[in-house]
């Protein structure tokens, strides 16, 4: 639907957009935040002139408008969003004005000639500078949870070249946002939490890595003082490319504060020849009530699309922990055997398979068995696998190449880099440019090939360097990670369109590329290489603000940990594990038989538990004690939840006090109860609530949230689950999402039943 308003309102999933589009600048946000209800025309233009700022003294003579694409000549002083020039240096301060809106909305309603509701849907606005020959079309979607996104298309319509230097866009937040929580992170300790003050100046946080990086800003808060899980509003951004990308928070000294994000060139990265066109990323914001509403946010979104990973996520093993490079087939064999028959349902083998791989020296881009590792190929193994019920995966390190490999021997032109000097080496790699035609179908052909031989099922695609000087060798050393981004994107799209049903795990030396658009090209991440529980228990928390459980890989390693050295016990492990697409990286064949049969349990328990896991909503508790943790899914129809206490350092305080379990429902009654898997959480001393047969007691939703219960004796570093049923729920003959889930997975007797069946 075309139409000539000038104030646009957009409401759903409790979010209000309010957009102008004046005449003499392109579209900005008026307002955006909870919902404001039903407006009225009136209505909206009270709101866009109680924005505006008494005129006077030494500032601009008319109001400062801030569009989404910010402009250095509407009197804003802060970063821009649309910079680029034409050879000569003219065409540098542009100035967008509407030509065009169009609504791609179900529900839209004339509020007047001049302005729309709408509920979720698309608003598509074109734009066009006339003295600076370029257009740019912006696309706003309200999504179905509240999650807004922008993207903005920008064309060269000039006769010359125009050299785009950055296209980002941003959007104003209230000034009570005087926090900013951002994310830092290394190697095997992502995603790392930064609480900061929002001060006067800009908090900008780029990565020049070509990959998101482990230190991504995720998604970057502002929000009012003391924001959290639960409460205090919030304002995230995320910038939506797995290549260079930034996001920011800027705060003028006139009052104004927006946050902003956008895809980051490298010089001379991107010209436009006339009639070219560039597209920034989808760039997401999300304002919520506290973290949790803003993460149901994203994941409720996620979940609703119609290529979502499915709940019944496969119990997967991972041999890369197991043996590192060590392939004996044999013992391989083994591992294989015993994870059927604890109950795994996929087996992946890991890096170190293919030709001339014995070490992480050599061997990347010669993507075919090792002759003397694999002198039968693979068929040995992911015949026994397939044979054993499993699925069989494989890792492949497509973007990748060592200078010790046939392929580099053969094209070494084919190796990014930004002259004729390749850039330094990182784990022994370079990177292979798959913006060249011949090298990506190259490996299009060598990984479809593997594909449709070995009936591969699922992918662990890994990325373990950095990009740095990443140029293309073909057009004389250009920087070329745009390029190598969209490429990865559309190689991964291709192998899935090939091989229906085929799975991409998205590996970056473990969490290294984790992102909105990732999401939409792969079903699972490997969120870190710790598999530490301790570690992994703050990696996951704040990963899942981002991607909701089922996509994110979360293993039982061995008792000690190949990162941390650190040690400790299944539980722990275990429990932490459960959090996530549960999975195994450890030499089961060398685990005890106590421990393979504790294992099992695990896994029943997960299987029974996965529906749950991956529809319900994600709720973190506030506590005031950082030595607990209290962390847990609720049940849409809120019938239900699981929880998870984790004591993560010795408290200063004992025996601590009652924790609260948020997020049910406050009027009905809930039956809680401690859940023991496998043997009992180290240092365990039930609280007189457990009761005498650990049955546990009924409460309300209210009180539970409220109030809460008292915490068990525990020693640190433990995992103690809580589940949590609607007690009038057990007499229904309505079966819940849950119930359905145990029937599934009823067919399937009890896992260890099943071993000790099979080793008969
Ligand atoms: C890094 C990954 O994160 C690990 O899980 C493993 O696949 C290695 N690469 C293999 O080289």
């Amino acid at each position: 639907m075309e139409s000539r308003v000038t104030m646009l309102h957009g409401r759903f999933g409790g979010t209000s957009v309010v957009l102008a589009i004046d005449e003499d600048v392109s579209p900005r946000i008026v307002y955006w935040g909870p919902d404001l209800g039903a407006m009225t025309d009136q209505l909206l233009e009270a709101l866009d002139l109680t924005g505006v700022e008494a005129l006077g003294g030494n500032a601009p003579s008319t109001p400062v408008k801030l569009p989404i694409i910010l402009e250095n000549r509407t009197g804003w002083n802060g970063r821009q969003g649309l910079v680029g020039h034409r050879a000569n240096g003219t065409a540098w301060s542009p100035h967008l004005i509407t030509d065009r809106v169009e609504i791609n909305c179900p529900h839209a309603t004339s509020l007047s000639a001049q302005a729309m509701e709408t509920g979720a849907g698309v608003w598509r606005i074109w734009t066009s500078d006339a003295f600076c020959a370029v257009s740019v079309l912006l696309e706003l979607e309200l999504l179905s949870t509240g999650l807004l996104r922008v993207k903005a298309h920008l064309t060269n319509a000039g006769d010359d070249a125009y050299e785009l230097e950055e296209l980002s866009v941003a959007l104003p937040v209230p000034v009570e946002a005087t926090e900013i929580l951002d994310f830092t992170g290394r190697w095997g300790r992502e995603r790392v939490p930064l609480r900061v003050p929002f001060e006067i100046g800009c908090r900008l946080h780029e990565q020049r890595r070509g990959r998101t990086g482990f230190d991504a800003p995720m998604m970057m808060f502002v929000g009012e003082a003391g924001f959290r899980f639960r409460s205090g509003r919030v304002y995230g951004v995320h910038a939506a490319f797995s290549g260079n990308q930034r996001v920011w928070a800027e705060k003028c000294p006139d009052g104004r504060q927006v946050i902003g994000g956008g895809e980051l060139l490298m010089p001379g990265e991107i010209t436009l020849g006339p009639g070219e066109l560039y597209s920034t990323p989808w760039v997401y914001f999300a304002q919520a009530d506290g973290l949790d509403e803003a993460a149901s946010r994203v994941h409720g979104w996620l979940r609703a699309r119609q290529r979502h990973p499915s709940t019944n996520r496969p119990v997967t093993l991972n041999v890369w922990e197991a043996v590192y490079f060590d392939h004996d087939v044999e013992h391989l064999l083994e591992i294989a055997q015993m994870a059927a028959s604890i109950g795994v349902e996929r087996f992946v083998l890991d890096d170190g398979w293919f030709h001339g791989r014995h070490d992480a020296t050599a061997g990347l881009g010669d993507w075919y068995p090792d002759e003397d590792q694999w002198p039968e190929g693979l068929a040995p193994l992911s015949d026994r696998v397939h044979g054993l019920g499993m699925q069989f995966g494989l890792w492949f390190e497509p973007e990748m190449i060592n200078p010790d490999s046939e392929l580099a021997r053969a094209h070494p032109d084919w190796i990014m880099a930004a002259s004729d000097e390749w850039p330094v080496e990182w784990r022994h790699q370079q990177v292979l440019n798959l913006a060249i035609p011949e090298a990506f179908d190259h490996l299009h052909r060598q990984m479809s090939l593997l594909i449709r031989d070995y009936g591969i099922e699922y992918i662990k695609w890994d990325h373990n360097r950095d990009l740095l000087a990443a140029g293309d060798q073909h057009k004389g050393g250009r920087a070329g990670i745009h390029a190598q981004t969209l490429s990865t994107y559309r190689l991964m799209d291709l192998l899935c369109a090939e091989f229906p049903g085929l799975e991409i795990e998205s590996c970056s030396s473990g969490g290294a590329r984790i992102d909105l658009e990732m999401a939409q090209h792969t079903a699972r991440f490997w969120p870190s290489d710790c598999i530490d529980p301790l570690e992994r228990q703050s990696i996951m928390r704040w990963t899942e603000q981002l991607i909701p459980l089922e996509m994110l890989g979360s293993h039982v390693a061995s008792p000690t940990s190949r990162t941390t050295g650190r040690s400790s016990s299944l539980s722990f492990r275990g429990g932490t594990a459960l959090w996530g697409h549960f999975g195994i990286e450890w030499d089961i064949s060398k685990a005890s038989a106590q421990e393979r049969y504790e294992l099992a349990q695990w896994i029943d328990f997960y299987k029974e538990n996965r529906i749950l896991l991956f529809t319900g909503d994600l709720v973190r508790g506030d506590s005031a004690d950082e030595s607990l943790w209290v962390q847990g899914v609720v049940a849409t129809d809120r019938s239900e939840g699981l929880f998870e206490l984790t004591t993560r350092k010795r408290s200063g305080v004992s025996p601590r006090s009652r924790f609260r379990l948020p997020g049910l429902d406050p009027e009905r009654v809930y039956c809680v109860r401690p859940v023991v898997v496998g043997a009992d959480p180290g240092g365990l001393i039930d609280p007189p609530w457990f009761g005498a047969t650990r049955d546990g007691v009924e409460m309300t939703g209210r009180m539970l949230a409220l109030s809460g219960v008292h915490t068990p004796k525990l020693f640190t570093d433990q995992v103690l689950l809580i589940s949590v049923h609607e007690t009038r729920d057990q007499q229904s003959a309505e079966i819940s999402p849950h119930e359905t889930s145990t029937a599934l997975n009823a067919e399937s007797a009890s896992t260890a039943g099943k071993l000790e069946e099979r080793n008969r």
